[in-house]
């Protein structure tokens, strides 16, 4: 098998319904934080981890990330008529040269599960990151980028995680651990959206994955679970009896932009961050406080 990760995968086919109306024509992945969208936040991380296929599963209402992601010879002409440099380096430099963008289409939303295995092809037998964009992770040091290191000592899927508070479990994949040496823990159990009660831990997956190509036959073979979707956590449950899978608590923070509350602490805290607004955002903020 090929050790060199050189495919992100961007499932990005969800209905985004908990941001109705302002996802009915327009995914989810388009709303912006500051002043870019969530996809471009995911394709900078994946492109700081070294990949050369960016592999985006769209479904209905997602025009706009292919528009996004093309050249725009009108917008670049009149900005450059303008004399507008800097914007124009802006929106040419999205996608660097050499980089493919690949849409695939999940005809129906019949969960991850499905999303990843709709990119089977496009991937090939190779292993990949997946990326989910509603999981925003500010960090120095690329979340994709401190995985894929991961990958390149161990050779194995890892999965993104941090613990919950245990009342939220039922909201993500949880996993069981045990010790692997060296300081690194292997994936002993996981289930998706388990009750507190029925949890093995309050360790949660979110959305940061490498994954062998291991993985695509055991999603071809997967059923329907948690929600009547195909969940890519059962798929993963039945690769760690073939595999080892590890976990690694990345260093960085995470904005769970999926939910309204975690999408406005990312404004907030991006628009602190921004080298241009931070310090009149601030003191707006401060002034709101009195
Ligand atoms: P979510 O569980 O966040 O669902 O999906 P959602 O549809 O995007 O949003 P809500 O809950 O209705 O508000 C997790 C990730 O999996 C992708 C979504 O785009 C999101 O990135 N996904 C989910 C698919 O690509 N296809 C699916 O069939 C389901």
């Amino acid at each position: 098998m090929m050790s060199t990760i050189r495919s992100a995968v961007f499932p990005v086919a969800g209905r985004g319904t908990r941001f109705l109306p302002a996802t009915k024509a327009s995914p989810k992945e388009m709303l912006p934080i500051v002043d870019k969208p969530l996809i471009q936040y995911a394709v900078e991380e994946a492109l700081s981890a070294g990949v050369q296929k960016l592999i985006f599963v769209t479904g209905s209402s997602k025009r706009a990330i292919e528009d996004h992601f093309d050249t725009d010879t009108e917008l670049e002409r009149v900005l450059d008529e303008s004399g507008k440099q800097d914007l124009l380096s802006v929106v040419r430099d999205i996608v660097p040269a050499g980089v493919d963008c690949i849409y695939i289409r999940q005809g129906t939303p019949l969960g991850l599960g499905h999303a990843v295995l709709c990119a089977r092809s496009a991937v090939g037998n190779e292993p990949f990151l997946v990326h989910l964009a509603d999981d925003l992770i500010y960090s120095e040091n690329a979340c994709l980028k401190q995985m894929k290191d991961h990958f390149g000592r161990y050779g194995c899927s890892v999965l993104g995680v941090e613990t919950v508070p245990e009342d939220q479990t039922g909201s993500y994949g949880i996993v069981a651990v045990e010790d692997d040496g060296d300081g690194v823990q292997r994936v002993t159990r996981i289930v998706e959206k388990p009750e507190p009660q029925e949890a093995p831990s309050n360790l949660a997956v979110v959305g940061r994955y490498v994954l062998t190509p291991g993985i695509f036959d055991k999603l071809a073979s997967t059923g329907r679970g948690a929600g009547n979707e195909i969940q890519l956590t059962d798929a993963i449950a039945r690769l760690i009896s073939d595999e080892p899978v590890h976990v690694l608590p990345f260093e960085g923070i995470r904005y769970d932009c999926g939910s309204k509350l975690g999408y406005l602490q990312a404004t907030v805290e991006y628009g602190l961050r921004h080298a241009d607004l931070g310090d009149s955002f601030r003191a707006y903020l401060k002034n709101l406080d009195s």
